[in-house]
């Protein structure tokens, strides 16, 4: 079986002045930086008005940068939005792209994020292409469906190990303390592995990394990331402080 490598990324949301990014970033780039041999990659993705602060405290630490969304076009008549390149240009090695926030709050489709991971993807950054299912779906028993249809809607079809990893985020689970079972967790993981399989061929899929979002803490995160298909976590409010985000990367 191909081995990966955890990868434990941070989403900090709309969240942070410079002040906070700064002292934030400086104290995870310090225990990072203070491991040997981390054994699994850590990603922080700030809001962009911090990006530069972030990069600066982050420099020669080994932790990635990253950031929450962009846009599809390289440059040009885009107000308010950020390309690729520019993030590439900022120090980004990743982007998250179609997070349930951006599709609820600005009605990203899996059209737009299959554009936007092909977009990042093109320009030499990694895409953290985000699916999940809402509470309802689960309670009515659709949620594998709706999550496959999902990848099979959002993941370019060159997608391969290097330049994409799968963020499995229930909507429920998000920022509500709720998380999913670990055999619901491993099931769906699983699944998505197949439906990449048969997207991209069974040797890509077995690359590409799957991570678990919703709600991961310190206290559930042993139990997330001993599972078979999860290979990191996305974090979001736990991400917002040092300590909470150490702990949860000791259980990789
Ligand atoms: P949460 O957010 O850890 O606060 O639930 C995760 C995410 O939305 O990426």
């Amino acid at each position: 079986m191909t081995k990966r490598r955890p990868l434990i990324a941070g989403n900090w949301k709309m969240n942070g002045l410079r002040a906070d990014a700064e002292k934030l970033a400086e104290e995870i780039a310090s225990f990072y930086s203070s491991k040997k041999e981390a054994g699994y990659d850590l990603l922080v993705c700030p809001p962009y008005t911090v990006m530069e602060t972030v990069y600066n405290k982050l420099e020669g630490s080994g932790v990635l940068l990253g950031a929450q969304n962009c846009h599809v076009s390289e440059k040009g008549a885009h107000t308010g939005d950020i390309s690729p390149a520019m993030l590439k240009d900022a120090g980004c090695s990743h982007v998250i792209v179609g997070h349930s926030e951006r599709r609820s709050d600005h009605g990203e489709t899996d059209i737009d994020v299959k554009a936007q991971a092909k977009a990042a993807q093109s320009n030499g950054l990694l895409a953290i292409i985000c699916v999940g299912e809402t509470e309802s779906d689960r309670e009515s028993g659709n949620a594998l469906n709706v999550v496959r249809e999902q990848v099979r809607k959002s993941a370019p079809e060159t997608s391969k190990a290097m330049d994409t990893v799968i963020a499995y985020e229930p909507v429920w689970a998000i920022g509500t303390g709720k998380v999913a079972t670990p055999d619901d967790v491993q099931e769906m993981h699983k699944d998505i592995r197949t439906t990449l399989s048969e997207l991209l061929g069974q040797e890509k899929a077995g690359g590409i990394r799957i991570i678990y979002g919703g709600s991961m803490k310190p206290d559930n995160a042993k139990e997330l990331l001993a599972l078979a298909d999860v290979d990191g976590g996305l974090i979001g409010g736990a991400s917002l402080i040092a300590q909470s985000f150490e702990e949860i990367t000791k259980s990789c």
